[in-house]
Formats: C-alpha cells, structure tokens, sequence
C-alpha cells in the first residue's frame, strides 16, 4: 500500500506512522507533501529517505486553484491513501470527491464533538469528563466524516489545553498507525458512506 501523508507543522503523527509501516510490510510511505516550507515533518521525512514536495499557496489562489494543483503533486506519487496529518488547509468538495474512501484524517476531539479548531481548549471549557482523538475517512464538510477509530483520554481538573493536548497525542499516535495498517490490510473500506472493518459497520 502507497501511503501519501499530508502534513503542516511538526510531523509527530507522520513520524508515528514512519515507525509504524516498518513493522508493517504491507504499507509503505512513498512521499510527504507540505504547504508550508518550514514544517518539521520534512526533516523527519528527510531522515527516513522519503521523498518530499511542498505546495505552497500562492497569493490571491482560490482554493480550487490550490487544490488542482496539490492534486497534480499528490497523483505524482500514484497513492493507494492519502493520510492527512495536522494538514492545515481545507479542502475544496470536488478535491475530497475524488479520493473518497481514499482518504483519511485524524482530528483532536470525540467526534462528532468539536469539529473545527480549539478543541482542547473547548473540551475544558465544556468541563468534558473525557476527550480523545478520532481517525475518519475525509468527506466534503469538514471534519464529518465516517469515524474509524477513536481513543479516549480523561481530562483532569488542572488540565490546560497543552496538557490535555499532549495525553491526546500519544493516544493519537496509537490508532494512526493501527488505521493504516488495516487500510493497508484491505481489511477497512468506506461503503455507502460508512466505515466498515472487517464487513463490520
Ligand atoms: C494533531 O493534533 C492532529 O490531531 C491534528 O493536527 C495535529 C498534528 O500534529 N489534525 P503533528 O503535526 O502530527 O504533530
């Protein structure tokens, strides 16, 4: 399996599933695609040999604009799955369209709670007894996708974003790779709009 991972910023969830593909001979990650420069996960590519690309958006680009042209450096790379880890951008419907089922991100909540930004701080706010990350297929609206995977973490009364945000990372870089490695497994696809595992919905 190609896995394709997308990434921003630090790359830790990437770096999870580096790790994760040499225990798993079935999923290998063939490129790294950044839209910004600078993103630590580059380097970590870097030192793993994995090729990398950056798209980086131009000023006054539409978004589709941007997305024709991220398409164009993702089908570079012919991936079986595209993984999106802590890629900053949405994404244009007619772009998420045609990778359906092809398609994964992780987000920092219990979806289908706090979709969106914040969610940490959010969670706390919420005086949330619990809190966790989600692995779902990408779809059109934002972070609404089918969920695959969940893991759950308690929040404690002295938490602070960072805090609680650091228990969830660990947690998070837990079920990516496991997601992968099934997906790599054929043993996950998205039917009729759903996750389904091992037949199982
Ligand atoms: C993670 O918290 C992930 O849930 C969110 O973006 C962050 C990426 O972190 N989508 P990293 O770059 O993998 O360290």
């Amino acid at each position: 399996c190609r896995v394709l991972v997308l990434i921003s910023g630090n790359g830790s969830n990437l770096q999870a599933i580096i790790d994760g593909c040499d225990d798993n001979l079935q999923a290998e990650v063939i490129g790294v695609i950044s839209n910004k420069p600078d993103a630590y996960g580059l380097i970590r590519a870097h030192q793993s040999e994995i090729d990398t690309s950056c798209v980086i958006a131009h000023k006054g680009e539409t978004r589709v604009e941007y997305d024709a042209r991220l398409k164009v450096a993702i089908d570079r790379y012919q991936p079986d799955l595209i993984v999106l880890a802590g890629f900053m951008r949405i994404l244009s419907d007619e772009f998420v369209q045609g990778f359906e089922g092809k398609m994964i991100n992780i987000h920092p909540s219990l979806l289908p709670k706090y979709t969106g930004l914040h969610t940490h701080q959010r969670a706390i706010d919420a005086k949330d007894e619990e809190h966790g990350a989600s692995v779902h297929f990408v779809t059109p609206e934002l972070d609404s996708g089918p969920v695959i995977l969940q893991a759950k973490v308690p929040v404690y009364e002295e938490d602070t974003a960072d805090t609680l945000a650091l228990r969830v990372h660990e947690q998070e870089h837990a079920i990516y790779p496991l997601v992968v490695k099934w997906f790599s497994q054929n043993r996950l696809a998205m039917t009729n709009g759903k996750a389904v595992l091992d037949g199982v919905e």
